[in-house]
């Protein structure tokens, strides 16, 4: 009987992810420098197994995410907020499918057809989910090609950055960590979540698209499981750079979410106004405080 896979990486120089098929996972930080005294020192060189693949691939966003303010991390939703959450879905959309039909080209052109057409695949299935965030910006009344077109969160721009530099690479397999973080935090979010959106939306718009598709009840679950399976059928050396990648995209992605979501309503609308160049919802946001409503409800 062939023993059961155990799978480690070193996402940092002292930090150590270890997991068994079995489900087992833990973080093995060595005593002193000496290979001698740690079992993980040389890179891992057999094969994957779903089981502990899985488990690399969720440490490895743990750890990433284990930086960020509690406040971040457990935001209470407005609508200001979520306005500035579909600016940011936009641009993590938007150039996706095109990102990753270059890196399958390069995997094409390195004779991994296997690599080329998950990515293929991946870049259809993504095709579209832009138009998404624009429609629910809409249904919002926010003038979503216009925001879009003059603002980007600043928090977002270096995770933005990050999948463009890493589908440019000569060896583009990061990609599929990246994608990884991005699909599996979208999938941990269910009903609940969305209920909560559509909460402080105003009554009876629809501006849940691109939540619900990014989200369990989406597409996501599959493209994870899908991702998962996928992963563990590479080579070691492709797992330890797609798990590493998968650490380093939800360190930057939790930076981010510490930049942008401390902010005030006030200081996110400042932006919004900044980059319409106008004030959003216009003459509503007078007369709605007024009136002791909101001002999308008056827009709409
Ligand atoms: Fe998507
Ligand atoms: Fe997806």
């Amino acid at each position: 009987m062939a023993a059961p896979v155990t799978e480690w990486v070193n996402v940092t120089d002292d930090q150590f992810i270890v997991a068994q098929q079995s489900g087992e996972v833990w973080l093995h930080v060595p005593n002193g420098s000496s290979p001698a005294g740690n079992p993980f020192a040389r890179p891992m060189t057999g094969a994957g197994s779903p089981g502990s693949t899985i488990n690399l691939l969720d440490a490895a966003i743990n750890l990433g995410f284990s930086k960020i303010e509690k406040r971040a991390a457990h935001p209470e939703p407005n609508l200001v907020g979520y306005i500035v959450a579909l600016v940011g879905a936009y641009h993590t959309s938007v150039d996706t499918p095109r990102n990753l039909r270059r890196a399958a080209k390069r995997f094409e052109d390195l004779g991994r057809p296997e690599v080329a057409a998950y990515l293929e695949e991946r870049a259809r299935e993504e095709t579209g989910h832009d138009r998404l965030a624009l429609k629910d910006l809409r249904a919002l009344g926010v003038p979503g090609e216009r925001l879009v077109a003059n603002f980007i969160p600043a928090g977002l721009k270096p995770l933005c950055q990050r999948f463009d530099d890493l589908c440019a690479q000569d060896y583009p397999i990061g990609s599929i960590g990246y994608s990884y973080c991005l699909e599996r935090i979208a999938a941990l979010k269910g009903q609940a979540d969305i209920e909560k959106v559509q909460a402080i939306c105003p009554a009876g718009v629809d501006a849940t698209r691109f939540l619900r598709s990014h989200s369990a009840l989406g597409s996501e679950a599959s493209h994870v499981a899908e991702t998962i399976e996928f992963v563990a059928s590479l080579p070691a050396d492709d797992r330890i750079a797609v798990v590493r990648e998968t650490y380093q995209s939800a360190a930057i992605m939790a930076e981010g979410y510490n930049r942008e979501l401390l902010k005030s309503e006030a200081e996110m609308m400042e932006e919004i106004d900044q980059a319409l160049g106008t004030e959003l919802w216009g003459d509503a946001r007078a007369s709605a405080a007024q009136a002791g409503t909101h001002p999308a409800s008056m827009t709409l």
